[in-house]
């Protein structure tokens, strides 16, 4: 799928942008905060609800507006989608599909596919597992939507778990309380275990494109793999799972994850009474992410942690393209170039260039391959234009 057309008003520092964007290659160009990042932040918002920048909307918004509109206009398969999303600082968010109203907002995700990697994404190799997992759940509410609920359950009953865990610590256990556990515990292991499966099948599927993502843009040709590290597995020391002994979880059967879920609470249920918190289930998973036999974070160098978090999203991007139902997801490579020498800029100019749609942002055009200077916009204090 490709974005035909870009209205922005009052998203970040663009008071009023539009920008027809090309199938194939588009080049975002301009100096150091005009307005670049933001471009390609409204398109991932749209894709995926969510932004690789902040955590919440408002900062979306522009500063001096009480509220923003994105409006997108994609193709696939020669259809036009018309897209709409309205936020809003002091009002609900509405999103329109075609001019019409959708009941939740967050029934459009799966309407636009998009990989986005930036440089923020060296967290998901260097820093704490929510970045792994975010990573993970990103790409599988690509693949199926319907797991955006799942989560949005999952989450809501571990919080009210959570809140009933608190209470019985502070009033001592009593059995009504007890029973209303054994009522959650079942919700959580419900929408838990399909997310915990649903993770395993997906890091199979990739497996085969990171190895090929990876070889062909590293330097060093160490084998990437990715393994679960599960709070399912192990033995008691769920209180400090970063240093429980490494166990792998790599079945994908959802009834015997659900047996082992179950088995797990029942034996944490005293520990959890205590700490008055929920010690396993999809929220305390991590991925390992193993270059050779050793786990890239604190292991790789900067450059091969930089690599393999683009080999992930490239990866994800192939991924998409073989097996979604939308075809080619949009790429975005924001800031990218400037990391790379020269023979690497080709490399990865080659691996996209076959893409149905790429956008790539840069502060110096010079930094990015003739090949990949297909239409060229330039980006000055929120404002865009075709040169
Ligand atoms: N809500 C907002 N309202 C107004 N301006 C904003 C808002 N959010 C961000 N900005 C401004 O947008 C600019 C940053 O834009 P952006 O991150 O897109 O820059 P960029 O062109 O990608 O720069 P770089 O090359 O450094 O990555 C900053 O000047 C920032 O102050
Ligand atoms: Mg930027």
């Amino acid at each position: 799928m490709f974005v035909k057309h870009l209205t922005l008003s009052h998203f970040r520092n663009h008071v009023s942008t539009e920008i027809s964007l090309e199938p194939g290659v588009n080049l975002l160009v301009g100096p150091n905060g005009q307005g670049k990042t933001n471009v390609i932040e409204a398109i991932e918002y749209l894709s995926t609800l969510s932004s690789h920048r902040v955590a919440g909307y408002q900062p979306l918004i522009h500063k001096d507006a009480l509220s923003a509109i994105v409006r997108l206009k994609v193709s696939h398969a020669e259809r036009d989608v018309l897209i709409d999303l309205e936020l809003h600082r002091d009002n609900t968010n509405q999103v329109r599909i075609n001019q019409s109203p959708i009941p939740r907002i967050r029934d459009v995700l799966g309407t636009v596919n998009s990989v986005v990697f930036a440089p923020e994404d060296i967290d998901i190799v260097k820093r704490d597992p929510s970045n792994r997992r975010n990573f993970i759940d990103q790409l599988l509410v690509q693949f199926s939507p319907r797991l955006a609920g799942v989560m949005t359950d999952y989450d809501r009953v571990l919080k009210q778990r959570n809140t009933l865990l608190k209470t019985a610590r502070a009033t001592g256990a009593k059995g009504s309380s007890l029973s209303t556990l054994d009522a959650w515990d079942e919700s959580l292991i419900k929408f838990g275990a399909e997310i915990v499966a649903e993770r395993l099948v997906l890091l199979n599927r990739i497996k085969p494109y990171l190895t090929d993502a990876y070889q062909a843009i590293a330097v060093t040709n160490n084998e990437p793999t990715i393994l679960m590290k599960s709070s399912l597995l192990g033995a008691a020391v769920v209180d400090d799972f970063e240093e429980a002994e490494l166990e792998y979880l790599d079945l994908m059967d959802l009834e015997r994850i659900t047996e082992l879920f179950r088995n797990k609470l029942t034996n944490v249920r005293t520990k959890e009474l205590e700490r008055g918190i929920t010690l396993v289930g999809p929220h305390r998973d991590d991925l390992v992410l193993l270059l050779g036999d050793l786990p890239a974070k604190g292991y790789a160098s900067h450059g091969e942690s930089w690599s393999y978090a683009l080999a992930l999203r490239l990866a994800s991007a192939r991924l998409l393209r073989d097996e979604s139902r939308t075809g080619d997801p949009i790429v975005i490579l924001d800031d990218v170039f400037a990391e790379l020498d020269s023979v690497r800029r080709d490399r990865l100019a080659s691996l996209v260039a076959d893409n149905e749609q790429v956008i790539i942002t840069a502060a110096v055009r010079e930094d990015v391959p003739q090949s990949l200077q297909a239409a060229v916009f330039e980006v000055l204090k929120g404002e865009v234009t075709r040169v």
